[in-house]
């Protein structure tokens, strides 16, 4: 076992088993550019700022861009050593650069260096997801728009406590979920917002008796201010519990989404047919076509709001300021980031080919009895109390149940209801058309905000 790059007050080499139990190499390196890229403005800084003179800096810097290109390449290799990436890399940059390379860490710990690359690493990453998940809600609206938001529009049967309620255009169910996913773009960019400080600086704990310049740091490294409390610097993983939330709420509305696919799918309900390339077969069963995308984005959010729980069980208890737990942050981010980003991916894939079988939902959405609170307010508007049309029309339902005649015709033949009840029975999705409402009326001005808000998340993406 080679030396640590702690080992100055140690007389033996560290226990295999504590290598193996601290190590973070296996799930860090994927901070390599990140670290390279701290590193690289930490090395500026310390030039600026005249601790080190320019050459020294040049040769620094040379190494750190040798060092990515050999991970660039795929030709850097690990000594048995490197605990984490910012120690394999600080290794290497000083075989590359010699004895100037022992400089590189002049100023700062591992404390600042790792949640600086985590920072970086965050930022980049939310931004990607949330443009994304924007991209899920282009499909939706597409879609929503495909599906018709005039009165010819495909309709089913809106459902509450999954039992048929009231007719709704399809375009406004798709949108629906549209519009959660448009809080998890404005989301995603708020926390990204909020964790543009650099900790760069910050040192192990307290700063540096030389004289560092944080702001200057910050702005190479693109953050939008330096850290003002050094301790709060390296203890803070608030953005990696932020972050965790709006993966996981975002898991939700996948989630969400999913089982209704599910339910949309199955011979049951038969509303839409999945693309061949977006389903999957039974090893056993030859007839079968599930929709094994929808299921795990349904299976994955267990995992998301797990990682979630992880994070903040590992903060809760810890003090200032940097606590070797903290190293526990980096893999429940990942893994929500690789399980959302694949979900959302395959789901804009699903979503965007599937068939809707418009035949099949306007019959589901046709039940007589769909129209029965239409008929209730039809006597509203003529002055009868909600409460008592309520009654009125609750009865008639139960006779339709009891003895199986048509609804249609009970209203038409009632004394206090007739045709122009019926009238607006058949009205049908037509009937909601209050601000908002799921039928043809409002549709357009719906599309139109939803549009808006849509480009004013592309313009805030793209700043
Ligand atoms: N691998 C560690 C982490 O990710 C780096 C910091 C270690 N700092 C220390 N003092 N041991 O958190």
């Amino acid at each position: 076992m080679s030396k640590p790059l702690w080992h100055g007050r140690f007389d033996q080499s560290p226990a295999e088993e504590l290598m193996a139990f601290t190590e973070s190499l296996s799930f860090d390196l994927r901070l390599w550019s990140d670290d390279l890229t701290g590193s690289t403005a930490h090395v500026r800084g310390l030039g600026r700022a005249g601790i080190l003179p320019a050459d020294e800096v040049a040769t620094i810097i040379g190494a750190l861009e040798a060092v990515r290109r050999e991970f660039e390449a795929g030709t850097f290799t690990f000594g048995p050593g490197d605990e984490d990436v910012h120690t394999a890399i600080e290794r290497r940059v000083t075989e590359l650069a010699g004895p100037v390379g022992g400089k590189l860490h002049t100023g700062r710990s591992r404390n600042d260096q790792c949640v600086t690359a985590l920072r970086l690493w965050t930022k980049r990453e939310m931004t990607r997801l949330a443009a994304s998940v924007l991209g899920l809600c282009e499909v939706l609206a597409a879609r929503a728009e495909e599906a018709g938001t005039g009165p010819d529009g495909m309709v089913l049967p809106g459902y509450t406590h999954l039992q048929r309620a009231q007719p709704v255009l399809l375009a406004h169910h798709l949108l629906a979920h549209a519009w959660s996913m448009m809080r998890d773009v404005d989301r995603l960019l708020t926390t990204v917002a909020r964790l543009d400080v650099s900790p760069l600086g910050a040192g192990a704990l307290a700063g540096s008796s030389l004289p560092l310049q944080p702001a200057f740091t910050a702005s190479e490294l693109g953050f939008a201010e330096p850290f003002a409390n050094s301790l709060d610097a390296v203890s803070d993983r608030d953005f990696v519990a932020e972050a965790l939330f709006d993966m996981a709420l975002l898991s939700l509305h996948l989630s969400r989404m999913g089982e209704e696919w599910v339910l949309w799918t199955s011979e049951e309900f038969a509303f839409a047919v999945l693309d061949d390339r977006y389903a999957t077969g039974s090893s056993m069963l030859p007839q079968k076509k599930n929709a094994d995308i929808a299921e795990l984005s349904r299976g994955k959010a267990g995992r998301a709001i797990g990682n979630l729980v992880t994070m903040l069980t590992v903060l809760k208890g810890l003090p200032l300021a940097y606590n070797r737990d903290l190293q526990e942050d980096k893999e429940p981010m990942f893994d929500s980031y690789d399980q959302v980003s694949r979900a959302i991916g395959a789901m804009s894939g699903m979503i965007a080919t599937a068939r809707f079988n418009r035949e099949r939902m306007a019959a589901a959405a046709a039940s007589e009895a769909l129209a029965a609170t239409d008929v209730a307010e039809w006597l509203v508007e003529r002055g009868t109390p909600f409460r008592e049309a309520h009654a009125i029309v609750g009865a008639l339902v139960q006779q339709s149940i009891a003895d199986g005649s048509s609804l249609r015709r009970l209203v038409a033949e009632s004394p206090v209801l007739g045709d122009g009840a019926v009238d607006a029975m058949d009205a049908g999705v037509d009937n909601r058309r209050s601000p908002g409402a799921a039928g043809p009326s409002s549709m357009a001005d719906q599309l139109v905000a939803f549009r808006v808000r849509m480009s004013n998340l592309r313009d805030r993406l793209s700043t």
